[in-house]
This record gives C-alpha cells, structure tokens and sequence, in this order.
C-alpha cells in the first residue's frame, strides 16, 4: 500500500503582537506570572474585522499548496480543524473552498480542538493510503482572539490563547519507508465538561456539573441569551490544573505508542513537535522521554497555545529553520479538551 507525504507546508500569524504586559492593561496579570506558568511572551491577535479562521487558513494554504507544486484547483480534498469556526455552520472547509476558487471536491470539518490537526491528518493518511485522492489540503486555524474574554475573571484562559493558522498539503509516495508511517488517536470523555464552552449549545444543563466555578446554571436550557452573554457563562470555561494533570500523562503515552507500534525508541526521534499548550507541558513530557533540547521545538513562546494550528504553525517553523532534513523522524503530539489525544510519526 502506498504511504502519504507532507509535499507542501505553510503558516500564517496575525501581524498583531500582543506581549504580556500589554495582557496586564485590561486585567490582574503580570509578565512574570505568565512567563513562569505557561512560558508564553506574547502572542497574536488577529484584526477584528478583516481576519477570519477562514482567511488565516487560506494564507497558510496558499503558502503550503504553492511548496507542493499544486495549484489550488488541483486539490481534490478539504480538511480543516477548527474550534473557532467563521460560523455556527457551514464549517470553514466550504468557506476556504470558496475563497481558494477550488473545483467542487470534499470539504470536511474537524472538531477535535488542540488534538484537531492530527486527527484531521490521520483522516487524510487514510485516504491517499486507499488512492481515493492525490492532494489533501489539511488546515488548522484558530481565530480565538474573537471569543476571549479580557476582564480578571477569564486571565487563566486568556493569556494562553492566540491566533494563527497552518496547513500542509498530503499526496501519495511510492518510495519505501517516507512519509507518514503511523498516526494513533484517543478520546475519553469523562471530562469533557473541563475544559469547554456551552454556549451555543444544545445541551440544556444535561451534562454541566454541579459546581462551583462552572457557568451559571440557571442560565441554561436555551441557545443563547443576554444574561448567558453578560453574566460570562457563554465564555470557555477551563480547569487548567487538570488539564494539565491529564496532558502530561497523555502526550508521553501517545508517543510512546507511536514509537513502539514502529519498532523506535525515544532516541530515535529527530524532532518531537508537540501541541504548543502549555512550554512546561513540553518540558515535562520531553524530561520523561529523556529527549535532548535539540530534539524538542517548540515556539509557544512567541505565539501562545493556537490550539488546531499550533502542530502545524510549529511544523512549519521548524522546517523552515532547516530544523528537518530529509529521512528525519519526525514525531507529532497533541492533547486537548474532549479529551482528545493523537500522535504521528513521520519519516520526512
Ligand atoms: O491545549 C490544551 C489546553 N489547555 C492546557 O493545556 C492548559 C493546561 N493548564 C495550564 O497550562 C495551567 O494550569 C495554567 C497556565 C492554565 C494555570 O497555571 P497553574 O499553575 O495551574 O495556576 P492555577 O490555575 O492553579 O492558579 C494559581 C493562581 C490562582 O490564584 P490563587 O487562587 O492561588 O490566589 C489563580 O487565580 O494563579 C491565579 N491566576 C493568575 N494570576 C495571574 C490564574 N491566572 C492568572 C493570570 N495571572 N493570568
């Protein structure tokens, strides 16, 4: 059976910088604070008005089918993860297909959230492995800036955030070992009320717990009201200290099972490129491996956690830096609300 290739690949990040010190003019924040916890300097905001998830994914498409050698109408499928969508519906991979002028192929919206472009990439592995088609277009972009909330109430959400798209283009190879050689996805959702946001929702308080801190529950049972909107209940809601608990068991697993459904070890790894949550996440997950500094990249620093863009923003920078060669093994990791977790291995 034939394997799938990166051929192309391409980010896009709002030229809005938005450091921590300009976080801490809107609510109780310091530098030092973030810097310390999630190791983030700054991050970007996409422009209000003119920037959608949808056309951030289409600069980063643009850049990534131009290095494939493709043009967008020799595209014959969509996948895009978001969690920030233009609309409630249709998904953004209509509206990209739209924007690009592609032909009238396939377009399929993800919503696996920080895990989003890995499970989107596993999907588009699976359909250059049967020949059903030759060039995927796979897009992760995120336009959270638009749903944050900047008052003290929402600063453990709010600084870790940021704005940014990436895309890869997948196609068929015919050489032995290149290419994707396994991608692994889990979910449990146990906790899925952890870290999430209910409004709009159908969900009429049916699966909100009873607790302290979660948003008001009186104010459930409809789509979407005023008193939902003022009082904050429509904002996400996250419990940071056990999504992290839960990521630093998560992302080793998943690594590990990478590595051993492909006879590797840690040491093999050239480039781990993990979801850019949280730096000490990275860290500690690169501590437990026992990988060196310069098998571990990661660029949160700069961008924040971009969610279903951060693998592939990340990805690309690292190539770019000349940090990827030819033959590298290249290992992809994700966890993120659901809880979804995924990993890839990729011989590049
Ligand atoms: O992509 C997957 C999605 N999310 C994640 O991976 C997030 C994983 N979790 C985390 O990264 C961390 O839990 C956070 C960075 C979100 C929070 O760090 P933490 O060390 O777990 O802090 P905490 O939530 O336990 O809060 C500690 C204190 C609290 O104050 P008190 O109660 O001790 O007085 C918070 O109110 O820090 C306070 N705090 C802040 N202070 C200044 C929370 N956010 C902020 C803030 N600035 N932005």
């Amino acid at each position: 059976m034939q394997s799938s290739k990166i051929a192309g690949i391409g980010y896009y990040v709002p030229k809005n910088v938005y450091t921590n010190n300009d976080l801490s003019k809107f609510m109780d924040t310091n530098d030092e604070w973030i810097q310390e916890r999630t190791g983030i300097k700054e991050r970007r905001f996409a422009d209000r008005l003119e920037e959608t998830t949808t056309t951030m994914g289409v600069e980063a498409a643009k850049i990534a089918i131009e290095r494939a050698g493709i043009t967008a109408q020799d595209v014959d499928f969509i996948i895009f993860a978001t969690l920030s969508p233009d609309y409630y519906f249709p998904g953004c991979g209509v509206l990209l297909q739209r924007e690009m002028k592609m032909k009238e192929v396939g377009a399929l919206d993800v919503r696996n959230q920080c895990s989003g472009f890995l499970y989107a990439l596993s999907i588009a592995d699976q359909f250059i492995k049967t020949g059903m088609y030759k060039n995927i277009l796979v897009v992760g972009s995120e336009k959270h800036s638009f749903a944050m909330d900047f008052e003290t109430r929402s600063r453990n959400v709010s600084v870790i955030f940021g704005d940014g798209a990436g895309a890869v283009v997948l196609q068929p190879t015919q050489k032995e070992g290149q290419g994707i050689l396994s991608t692994h996805l889990h979910s449990d959702g146990a906790d899925a009320e952890i870290l999430a946001m209910f409004y709009p929702g159908s969900h009429a308080n049916k699966w909100m717990p009873e607790k302290p801190g979660y948003p008001d529950q009186e104010l459930g049972g409809l789509f979407m009201t005023t008193e939902q909107l003022e009082s904050g209940a429509a904002l996400p809601y996250m419990d940071g200290p056990a999504v992290f608990k839960k990521a630093v068991v998560k992302f080793p697993e998943v690594i590990k099972e990478a590595l051993k459904a492909n006879d590797l070890t840690a040491k093999d790894i050239d480039l781990l490129v993990p979801h850019q949550a949280n730096l000490r996440i990275s860290q500690y997950v690169q501590q437990l491996l026992g990988l060196k500094d310069d098998q571990v990249f990661n660029n949160i620093q700069k961008y924040g956690n971009t969610t279903a863009a951060s693998v592939p923003i990340a990805l690309c920078e690292a190539w770019e830096a000349g940090k990827i060669a030819e033959g590298d093994l290249v290992c992809l990791a994700a966890f993120g609300s659901g809880f979804t977790w995924a990993s890839a291995l990729i011989r590049w």
